[in-house]
């Protein structure tokens, strides 16, 4: 297993450019099993679970085709999907898989997806995404770990989902994308209320749009879907990632660095920005797709609870805990989206940070010095908390398991090099 080695101490200068948002992304390719037309998705980041949701695409049949490997550029086509299956090999690597139950269902009226099973960040339910598919007529049944679903009447295959009028019980992301692309080819009309209002979530509907569906409400809570006959190709480029670019950002201000950020958008990193700069971070908005982040003044504590989007995202929890340990005084952090989601910080004691968790609220006593030590990657964004830590601790930290990284992070020890980090991969062995 490959490891990332650090020698902390580097403050971060020059320029780094933003990925494709691997949430965007994801559902985006989702989105082609939705029509037999040649669909081309740009801005892929070249992470490895867009090369998973490649596999998965091609598992059913679509043909995914590309260029280089990993790619940025994907053309997909799906004339015929005979393989309306999602499988655990594939599902327990990626919970997102979950994405192409909606257009399967919305294509075919059928569909056989692997549950995702245990998931280090919490239970994570897929039930708002089923309870929702139920209403709009299919029947679902749960058999050896898979999620089978049906739309009854039209023999063995499956009928066509009806529109329904759908209340989230509590706001979900992908269930919102879900039950949005489901919705696009139902009969009738879809209202959808408590939505996710995620920057993803509203440029899902852009492409979708564009491949001829009918939806109203872009960025509000409630989206109106008028189902149509079919949906036609398309071609789209995703848009820029905004945990990698508030990553960055969290990376300029804790090194005291100076750096650019390009290819980003900042009007999604509003919460980031607010936060960072209560904490005494300089960010400013240098033109509508640059940002430029410099530490190096004092930072002082701020307290911060992760919320739905226009909130502070959970997803830049872990990054901005590495922050909160460099600060001068003590910040709050609660964590309210999912229920265990601080495995990061006992890492961050072994590098010595002060940090004491109880349920869902972290305390944070800054500022703390970390010393490199061996750590382990648990998650996605763990692992970018945890870099984080590595670039200002003293001597050399090692992170295991970076696999987890590399799940969504383009190229990150090359991005880190560029700006002048100490940091490079090593090759593991398996012993
Ligand atoms: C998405 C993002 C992930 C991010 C998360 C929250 C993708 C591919 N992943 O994940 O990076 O951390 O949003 O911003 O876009 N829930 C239920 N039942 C359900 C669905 C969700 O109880 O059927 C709960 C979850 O356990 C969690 C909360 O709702 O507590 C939010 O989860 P959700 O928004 O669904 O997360 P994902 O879409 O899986």
């Amino acid at each position: 297993m490959d490891k990332f080695l650090i020698r902390g101490g580097k403050a971060l200068r020059g320029t780094v450019a933003i990925s494709g948002a691997k949430n965007s992304a994801l559902p985006a390719m989702a989105a082609a099993l939705l029509t037999a037309e040649k669909v081309a998705v740009h801005n892929i980041p070249k992470v490895r679970d867009l090369i998973t949701m490649g596999k998965l695409l091609t598992f059913m049949d679509a043909k995914v085709t590309v260029t280089e490997m990993p790619a940025s550029d994907y053309v997909i086509e799906a004339p015929a999907l005979n393989h309306a299956e999602a499988p655990y090999e594939l599902v327990k690597t990626m919970r997102a898989s979950i994405l192409t139950l909606g257009p399967l269902m919305a294509r075919l009226g059928v569909a056989r997806v692997s549950l995702p099973g245990g998931c280090a960040i919490g239970a994570r339910p897929v039930d708002l995404h089923l309870s929702a598919l139920e209403k709009m007529g299919a029947e679902i049944a749960m058999s050896h770990g898979y999620i089978e679903a049906k739309v009854p009447g039209n023999g063995a295959k499956g009928g066509r989902l009806k529109g329904a009028h759908i209340v989230f019980e509590k706001i979900t992301v992908t269930g919102t994308e879900n039950i949005l692309m489901a919705a696009t080819l139902a009969d009738g009309e879809t209202v959808l209320e408590n939505c996710a209002r995620e920057p993803e979530v509203t440029d899902l509907i852009v492409m979708l749009r564009k491949m001829g569906a009918e939806i109203a409400g872009d960025g509000t809570a409630t989206l109106r879907i008028r189902g149509v006959r079919e949906l036609h190709g398309t071609e789209h480029s995703v848009i820029p990632d905004r945990i990698e670019t508030g990553t960055f950002l969290v990376a300029g201000a804790i090194t005291g660095g100076d750096l650019t950020i390009t290819n980003c958008q900042p009007e999604h990193q509003a919460a980031v920005i607010a936060k960072l700069q209560q904490t005494g971070a300089s960010i400013i908005t240098v033109d509508q797709t640059t940002l430029r982040v410099r530490g190096g003044g004092k930072l002082v504590a701020a307290d911060m609870t992760t919320e739905e989007y226009p909130g502070f995202a959970t997803d830049m929890q872990a990054q901005y805990m590495a922050l909160a340990t460099q600060v001068e005084g003590t910040s709050l952090i609660t964590e309210t989206i999912f229920e265990n989601r601080f495995m990061h910080a006992s890492e961050m004691i072994r590098m010595g940070a002060n940090i004491s968790v109880e349920g869902r609220r972290a305390v944070v006593h800054g500022p703390a010095v970390l010393s490199g030590s061996t750590v382990q990657a648990s998650d996605l964004r763990a692992s970018a908390g945890l870099v984080l830590a590595g670039l200002v601790a003293s001597g050399e930290t090692v992170i295991d398991r970076v696999y987890h990284i590399d799940r969504g992070y383009e190229g990150i020890v090359e991005k880190l090099r560029a700006a002048g980090a100490d940091i490079e991969r090593v090759h593991g062995t398996v012993l």
